[in-house]
């Protein structure tokens, strides 16, 4: 039989094989739970005990049982995650792993915006600092925002945010005028709507879903939006064979081990570039989620009563879900 690998890359191979191993170990040993969200590298959600998107790996939080609780995703879900356990150590592989929605969206110019518009009810999405989440009056995600919405009272204005693309398709879902911030996904805007109708073109028989973080002209185009869990739902259970999938690159992992004999084509960013993956989420790698769990740090450390105020737009979240 041919060998395929030269000698130095089946030393990497049975190097990463050992780390996975020594995950594993550690894993018992710490008694830990690692959470990884879509768009994390296909190696990662492998290795975790759970994969979902913003509201179930939330969900997952509450529920677990471990001591230690593994966040591989991006900062505001590991801080989520610790809100809603303080007692629990929340590891978080790279620190750095941010979200420019979240970025979007300082606490002091938050605070400013809601002082302009006291009147109105504070929706924001998960997407956001601990501080801000603590000035909100209910959080959302892409699953449960119209839901939300839904149950607020006719008369009673909302300001919603960070998402401006989200925003605006949520008023559209709902008919319900909301006064928007003005952030956004530096990946979710990333998408061509030029190259995408050029796929449709090649591919007609090809369904574009697409996550409400994007812009407009692309959501108007696609056949279904919804938050990374509903995406694979539904190219689960659709009869189509052929998928253009605008959000992050990584749901294409569980889209294909899902449903092996589908077709999923990653909707293309303006430049020629890997813009359709998030940098942030990125940061996280095996090797750094190994280190994390060796070194129990670097840990999400909040201040409780930061946490506390945090915690309350999250749980009427979680009741109104
Ligand atoms: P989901 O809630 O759909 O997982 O979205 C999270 C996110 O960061 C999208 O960019
Ligand atoms: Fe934030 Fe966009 Fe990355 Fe999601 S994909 S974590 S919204 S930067």
């Amino acid at each position: 039989m041919v060998n395929v690998f030269s000698h130095s890359d089946s030393n990497l191979f049975s190097l990463q094989s050992d780390v996975k191993k020594e995950i594993q170990l550690l894993k018992k040993e710490l008694n830990a739970v690692i959470l990884a969200h879509y768009y994390q590298e296909s190696e990662i959600q492998d290795l975790a005990d759970f994969v979902g998107d913003s509201l179930d790996l939330s969900r997952r939080a509450v529920s677990t049982n471990a001591n230690v609780i593994v966040f591989a995703g991006v900062h505001f879900m590991a801080e989520t995650a610790k809100i809603l356990n303080p007692l629990k150590q929340v590891l978080l592989p790279d620190l750095e792993a941010g979200c420019s929605l979240a970025d979007s969206c300082p606490a002091e110019q938050f605070k400013a915006f809601r002082q302009l518009h006291p009147d109105h009810i504070a929706i924001t999405y998960i997407n956001c600092s601990a501080e801000v989440k603590a000035l909100s009056d209910i959080i959302c995600t892409s699953s449960n925002a119209e839901r939300i919405i839904n149950q607020i009272p006719e008369d009673h204005p909302i300001l919603f945010s960070p998402d401006k693309n989200l925003g605006a398709y949520l008023e559209k879902k709902t008919k319900r005028e909301m006064l928007l911030w003005n952030g956004s996904c530096i990946v979710h805007e990333t998408f061509s709507e030029r190259k995408i109708i050029g796929l449709q073109i090649e591919h007609p028989e090809s369904k574009l879903i697409a996550h409400p973080e994007c812009e407009e002209p692309i959501l108007r185009r696609a056949d279904f939006v919804g938050s990374t869990s509903a995406l694979l739902k539904y190219a689960q259970y659709s009869p189509a064979k052929k998928f253009i999938v605008a959000t992050e690159a990584g749901i294409l992992h569980q889209m294909q081990r899902a449903c092996p004999d589908k077709i999923f084509i990653p909707a293309p960013p303006d430049e020629n570039c890997a813009c359709n993956e998030c940098p942030h989420m990125k940061r996280n790698t095996v090797e750094k989620l190994y280190s994390c769990m060796k070194n129990r740090q670097p840990e999400i450390v909040l201040d409780s009563l930061l946490m506390e105020r945090a915690l309350v737009p999250i749980q009427r979240m979680l009741a109104m879900s």
